[in-house]
């Protein structure tokens, strides 16, 4: 992963550079907010996939624009990403993010919720900027894709899905879209061909597919490791694949107790998080948890993840250099991330 990790640490100057760019341009009230949310330590995976299929695509009619760069293009979907960020920890009611202070927590709900729209205004008109209606319909499906993979999700709380397309009809939407759309700009800004753009398009998908599934599976890491508290998605009510495999573990009645208090105030949706409290004592979720961690759900969980990594793989099996070779590495980045 040398190559790849170089390659993320040698962009991060580039990136930030554009974010702060723009952040000047938004409403002077809500800068702060964005300056605490773009540097609340990310590691800017989806500016860095723009720019890697950008470079391995690049040809004679790449988009080019008198006063923006490829960095000003990269940056787009890491705004809405950072955008999705501050609704969801008001939606999920996170106090924690990355180990720091949730945004709303330290700044209020509603300037949260108005940076958030500022930051989804902005990053629309950087990318209209670049006068290419095919760029614009690409980002505002992914901005409709994310939003609707939320809405599902937030019907689902407290729900056992019927099946497993339930759930990735959640991930895809929640996560990978804009992993998806990041490479599909990159390869579009680069004037790579159409079945060049659908290879790094399904590249995205599977990745951002393997990158939620992994999420899922890190939910039961120490706090300290993934800076928010361990079981958030117990807590929320989110049947992710551990906490199914740990219910399909339970005798009936083991289950139908589950069950109970997994559901309770599940009629309730688009409520608050606050009136959306589960039926759990802490100490049950600590338990369940740690039962799910002792029972290896994580680890099994991860493997899950195995079937869209080789997916990925497969969308960049024609190339030969050194960023299909950094492409490749991100696999194993995601494969292997334990933050
Ligand atoms: C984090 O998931 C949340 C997302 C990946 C998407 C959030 C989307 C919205 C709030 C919809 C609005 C859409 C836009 C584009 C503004 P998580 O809660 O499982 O992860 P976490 O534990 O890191 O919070
Ligand atoms: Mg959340």
């Amino acid at each position: 992963m040398k190559e790849f990790t170089a390659f993320l640490l040698s962009e991060q100057e580039n990136i930030s550079k554009a974010l702060q760019a723009v952040t000047e341009k938004m409403p002077c009230s809500v800068q702060e907010i964005a300056r605490y949310a773009f540097l609340s330590g990310g590691k800017r995976l989806r500016p860095v996939l723009t720019l890697l299929w950008y470079n391995l695509l690049k040809t004679q009619n790449k988009i080019t624009h008198p006063s923006l760069s490829i960095y000003d293009a990269s940056i787009v979907l890491e705004m809405f990403h950072v955008a999705s960020l501050l609704h969801d920890d008001v939606l999920d009611n996170a106090e924690l993010r990355r180990g720091k202070t949730s945004s709303h927590i330290k700044f209020g709900v509603r300037p949260c919720l108005l940076a958030g729209d500022a930051l989804l205004a902005m990053g629309n008109k950087q990318m209209a900027e670049f006068q290419n209606v095919r760029l614009m319909q690409i980002i505002s499906d992914a901005l409709l894709r994310t939003a609707n993979g939320e809405i599902e999700e937030i019907q689902l709380a407290g729900k056992i899905p019927a099946d497993e397309k339930e759930y990735l009809d959640v991930i895809e939407g929640k996560t990978a879209w804009i992993i998806r759309s990041a490479c599909e700009v990159g390869a579009i800004m680069a004037g790579a061909s159409e079945e060049n753009i659908a290879r790094a398009r399904d590249f995205g998908l599977n990745l951002g597919m393997a990158f939620q599934i992994v999420d899922d599976a890190l939910d039961f890491s120490p706090e300290d490791v993934i800076g928010k508290p361990t079981g958030g998605d117990l807590r929320e009510r989110k049947c992710t694949p551990p906490i199914y495999m740990y219910l399909q573990s339970l005798t009936a009645s083991e289950k139908e107790d589950f069950i109970k208090k997994f559901q309770a105030n599940s009629n309730a949706v688009f409520e608050t998080a606050q009136n959306l409290e589960n039926g759990f004592t802490d100490e049950e979720l600590k338990i369940i948890n740690q039962k799910i961690i002792d029972a290896k759900f994580p680890e099994k969980t991860r493997e899950l993840a195995q079937s869209y990594l080789d997916k990925a793989r497969e969308s960049i099996a024609v190339f030969s250099n050194p960023y299909a070779n950094m492409l490749l590495e991100a696999i194993t980045f995601i494969k292997e991330r334990n933050k």
